[in-house]
């Protein structure tokens, strides 16, 4: 099932920003500029951000407001980034997380 966050308890955000594309794990994904990156990725049926440290198992969406880091992805580059309270913008390159996010890790 996918689904759009049009209201978000967090960010003052809604799908009405200017559509532009991000890319997510290699593939392009177009997304609504400003609204928070999990809710571009659950709209395209996207629901695994990362995968733990010990025992490898899958998260994504639990708080959706910033509290608990199952969000976390590789955002530009850069670790634990949460996706539910981080703004889409153009051309952002968004990675699933293994980890720590670090070779090696
Ligand atoms: S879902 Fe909890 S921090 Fe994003």
């Amino acid at each position: 099932m996918c689904m759009r966050v049009e209201n978000h308890v967090v960010l003052d955000t809604a799908p009405s920003g200017r559509l532009v594309t991000i890319t997510v794990d290699g593939q392009p994904v177009e997304a609504f500029e400003g609204e928070a990156i999990l809710a571009a990725l659950l709209a395209k049926g996207i629901i695994i951000n990362r995968y733990t440290v010990k025992k490898q198992e899958p998260r994504g969406l639990f708080c959706g407001i910033g509290q608990c880091t199952d969000c976390a992805m590789i955002v530009d580059g850069k670790p634990n980034v949460r996706t539910c309270i981080t703004p889409v913008r153009a051309g952002m390159v968004i990675e699933t997380q293994n980890g720590l996010g670090k070779a090696g890790a």
